[in-house]
């Protein structure tokens, strides 16, 4: 098989998705019943932090390990990544002494230079313009709870930042809706965004219109990692999109509350609804550990019977 990168979410077709949710849900369930499922013994994923991380370090590395695989953790700060290395020298380096490599960084414009000069494929964790692995994890718990996403409405609140993009491409991938209310000065960019077109979202200058009968709602901070320069002037553009039970009150009457965490009580979200009955954003983060189970799987030995 030719080297599979996920770079972005639209990287995997429909007929892939679908394939990767129904390997995560056995994945799971083997895991949750103490089957040991070992396919990717002597392989190893190399994990390259340029940013901060709790969820996605800790899935990918315990993943690696419960399929049997390891995991080695390099960050800017030890490694010569962060004393000006070429990204080129360093893909060609990484890939030769590893099976898989999964990078959070910064511009996507850095995966794809390192991805274009890697042997093996490549897992975006976080850039500033995308998270598909996190959409991924988010769309099999929409599936968990409430089955099939196409044609469901999905109200994303606040920023239109690399979280949003990815919801953007997968409505695209998975013939959904995506409501989008930003404050003004932050709307969505689709050439950033990596959009075909705009038929499969629309901008609300009011939030409760967004939520208005949304199936799910769902939100992020205000401020994302490389951006901490503007979190004063984001603090007061933003006040008025949060998340709260008035919104939540306009979705419907079953809509989940989804968010890809850390989040911040009072700011994007009210505590009453993160921590309310809607929210499934501990399912959310779980499901991290799963999905992303099954997609190092599928890019290193496509598809299997199981
Ligand atoms: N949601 C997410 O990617 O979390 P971390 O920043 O903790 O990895
Ligand atoms: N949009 C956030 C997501 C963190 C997981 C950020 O980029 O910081």
């Amino acid at each position: 098989m030719a080297i599979k990168h996920f770079l972005q979410f639209k990287d995997l077709s429909r007929d892939e998705l679908d394939y990767i949710f129904k390997r995560a849900s056995w994945i799971k369930t083997q895991f949750k019943a103490y089957q040991r499922y070992w396919p990717l013994s002597d392989r190893t994923l190399v994990m390259i932090f340029e940013k901060a991380s709790t969820r996605t370090r800790l899935s990918f590395e315990a993943g690696m390990q419960q399929l049997g695989g390891s995991a080695i953790y390099l960050n800017t700060r030890d490694s010569q990544l962060g004393r000006g290395e070429p990204v080129e020298d360093a893909a060609q380096v990484i890939s030769r002494m590893s099976d898989i490599v999964m990078i959070r960084t910064f511009e996507q414009e850095i995966i794809e230079r390192f991805a274009a000069n890697s042997r093996v494929p490549v897992i975006n964790g976080l850039t500033n313009e995308y998270h598909p692995c996190q959409t991924l994890a988010d769309i099999f718990t929409f599936i968990e709870h409430r089955g099939p996403i196409q044609g469901k409405t999905v109200a994303w609140i606040g920023d239109s930042n690399n979280v949003c993009n990815t919801w953007l491409q997968a409505a695209e991938v998975l013939d959904f809706n995506v409501h989008v209310s930003t404050p003004p000065g932050y709307e969505v960019e689709p050439e950033r965004a990596g959009l075909y077109g705009n038929a499969h979202y629309e901008e609300f200058s009011d939030p409760m219109k967004a939520a208005k009968s949304a199936d799910l709602v769902t939100t992020d901070v205000w401020t994302s990692m490389g951006f901490e320069s503007e979190n004063e002037e984001r603090k007061r553009d933003f006040a008025d999109w949060q998340v709260d039970e008035e919104m939540m009150r306009v979705a419907k009457k079953n809509a989940l509350f989804m968010h890809c965490l850390p989040a911040h009580r009072g700011e994007e979200v009210d505590a009453l609804v993160i921590d309310g009955n809607q929210s499934v954003v501990w399912d959310e983060a779980e499901n991290r550990l799963h999905v992303q189970k099954a997609l190092l799987e599928y890019l290193l030995l496509g598809r299997i019977d199981g």
